[in-house]
Order: structure tokens, then C-alpha cells, then sequence
């Protein structure tokens, strides 16, 4: 395992207050975006979107890095580039995501494991061929009554970790992403004693397996009420309980923790990710950063609408709010 390049790609994911834009959406949630819209799901339009947003002007000052979908890191642009070329002109590193989707598990009614380990050695093998230097797997964690269960927990870290490994034996930084829903009505205090077992479990299965923890990045979600609590909580109380948690369970050597917006507005996944940087003052061992699908692209879409007229505008709205969640990075976001 060549641990130097691991360390320097995961390094320069979170160098300078740069973040991730998240466009690995599979086929059907693609498609679900863009039927808000009226926009047709077709190869050719998923083509457009996408490369809209990675042509975006001055995008790579902001962010580091984009997680792709397998059928956009095998496309070409209208020109005739391959999507990674394109990126790599534009100073953003082609990542990827590896696994298959959140299935249920057996056994487990009401809850999740993500699959995609069979094959996923000979895939990392041909993603670095393609480019990648990154990839993600995202596992989801359902808060209800008497969930998470222990099976859920194990079943989803342990598969984290093997993913983790497997990556970083083909030359590729894993993100791992233990995502908490936020569906659901429990109080924050619910949410933090679920985020902490998760990632407790997830750093124990990570030792295990012999991750280099160095050459990772943590895709983590926000500590926060369920988004049909009684009681909403305010930025500070959700920026001291995500940093608490973080305290508590991600080991120093974590170069950095990138996190999903999991469906707040994107004016609140800035400010928490602002609070938390001031609040912190810099003191963390690892960065705290952005890696936003929704939060990032969703002014753009609202924009583009699939017209190529709408196309300027569009990639300004991605490059506000790729600026902001920059300046949040460093604890300067000034709405
Ligand atoms: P959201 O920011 O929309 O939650 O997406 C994050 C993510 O993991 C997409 O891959």
C-alpha cells in the first residue's frame, strides 16, 4: 500500500477550506431530481447537467474534488473529453462512488445494509485506471423506535471497513459515509448517541481491518433533531453536539471530516458548518469541511431547468455556493 499518495490525496481533498460537490446521484435519483424540475432523465441531459457543474468557472478554487457516478466517469463531454480529463484540467480530482445502494437487511425490518463488495477490487482496479483517486460508500443509519438495532450497526461497519480497505490496496482514498437519517421525530440528544455508537463501531471495524487512517476522509452527518421534532434545535446547540460527538470517537489521524447535508436548506448546511468551525477555533485535529449533493447543487438545477440558455446562471449559483461553504470551512461565512 503506498501510503504517502494516499495521505497527499486525502490531504489536498481538504486542503485551504476546500470541500466536496457530490454528483455521484444513481440513474433513478437523478431522475427523481430532475422530474422536480420537468426535466427529462436522458443520457444526454444527465450528460449536460453534469457537465455544467464540473465546467463550472473557478469551481476548483472551492472545491477539491467531485464524487462521480459510474456512467459519468465513462462519459465524454459534447467535445469529446473524458469527464476526468476535463476535471483534472480544472484542478478537481475525480472520485467516485463504489457501492451498489442501500438494501434491506435481512432480518432487520424497517433497516439497511449497503452492498457492493463482490467485484469491488477488479472495479477500484479499473476506476484508477479511469482516474480516480477517491471513492465513496455511503451506509445509512435509521433512527425509530428501538432502531438502530446492533445487527445494523456491525452489518454497516463492517462493511464500511472492508470497502476501506479494499480501496486504499488499489491506490484510491476511501470516504467513508455513515450516514444517520434525519427522518423521524427523537430529539438531539437521540441523534448523538446514535452518530457516537455509529462512528465508535466504524473506527473499531476500521482498526480491524487495517485501515490506514491517515489516507481516509469521514463523511459523517450532523448531529440534529429528527426533521419532525417537536423541538428544533439552533445553530450553536447542533454545532457543540456535532463537535462533541466528533471528540468523542474520531481518532487524531483522521486527516479530515467532509459532511453530507442530508437534507437541510442550503443556507442551514453552511451555517452549521460555519458555527462548528468558530466554535472550534481551528483546535480539531482533523478539518471540517463540506461534501454536499443537495446543498450545493440544488440552486443550480433550480435554475438550468435543462435549458442551455439558463446555463450562466446556473453555474453562478454553484459557484456562490461553493464560495460560501469554502468561507464556512474556515469559520468566515458572512451570509
Ligand atoms: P446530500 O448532501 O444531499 O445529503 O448528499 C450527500 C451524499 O452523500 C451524496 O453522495
Amino acid at each position: 500500500m503506498d501510503t504517502q499518495a494516499l495521505e497527499q490525496t486525502a490531504r489536498a481533498m481538504i486542503a485551504d477550506g476546500k470541500g466536496l460537490l457530490a454528483i455521484d446521484e444513481s440513474t433513478p435519483t437523478c431522475g427523481k431530481r430532475f422530474a422536480d424540475y420537468g426535466i427529462d432523465n436522458t443520457e444526454d441531459n444527465r450528460r449536460d447537467y453534469r457537465a455544467l457543474l464540473l465546467s463550472t468557472p473557478g469551481l476548483g478554487e472551492n472545491v477539491s474534488g467531485a464524487i462521480l457516478y459510474d456512467e459519468t466517469l465513462r462519459m465524454t463531454t459534447a467535445d469529446g473529453t473524458p469527464f476526468a480529463r476535463m476535471m483534472a484540467d480544472h484542478g478537481i480530482i475525480p472520485g467516485i462512488k463504489v457501492d451498489t445502494g442501500a438494501k434491506d437487511l435481512a432480518g432487520h425490518p424497517g433497516e439497511k445494509v449497503t452492498e457492493g463488495l463482490d467485484g469491488l477490487r477488479e472495479r477500484l482496479a479499473e476506476y484508477h485506471d479511469m482516474g480516480a483517486r477517491f471513492a465513496k460508500w455511503r451506509a445509512v443509519i435509521t433512527i425509530g423506535d428501538g432502531l438502530p438495532s446492533r445487527g445494523c450497526y456491525a452489518a454497516n461497519a463492517h462493511a464500511l471497513a472492508r470497502y476501506a480497505a479494499l480501496c486504499q490496496e488499489a491506490g484510491i482514498v476511501p470516504i467513508v459515509e455513515p450516514e444517520v437519517l434525519l427522518d423521524g421525530d427523537h430529539d438531539i440528544d437521540r441523534c448523538y448517541a446514535v452518530t457516537e455508537e455509529t462512528l465508535t463501531r466504524l473506527f473499531a471495524e476500521l482498526r480491524d481491518q487495517n485501515v490506514h487512517l491517515p489516507g481516509l476522509i469521514l463523511k459523517a452527518s450532523m448531529v440534529l433533531p429528527g426533521k419532525n421534532a417537536a423541538q428544533q434545535a439552533d445553530m450553536r446547540e447542533v454545532a457543540a453536539a456535532t463537535l462533541r460527538c466528533l471528540y468523542a470517537t474520531v481518532p487524531a489521524s483522521v486527516p479530515g471530516v467532509a459532511f453530507l447535508s442530508g437534507g437541510q436548506s442550503n443556507e442551514d448546511a453552511t451555517a452549521h458548518l460555519d458555527a462548528m468551525n468558530r466554535l472550534d477555533g481551528g483546535r480539531a485535529p482533523w478539518k471540517l469541511t463540506f461534501s454536499y449533493a443537495r446543498a450545493l447543487q440544488q440552486p443550480a438545477l433550480d435554475i438550468w431547468r435543462g435549458e442551455a440558455a439558463n446555463v450562466d446562471k446556473a453555474q453562478a449559483a454553484l459557484a456562490h455556493r461553493a464560495r460560501c461553504n469554502r468561507a464556512a470551512a474556515q469559520g468566515r461565512y458572512d451570509p
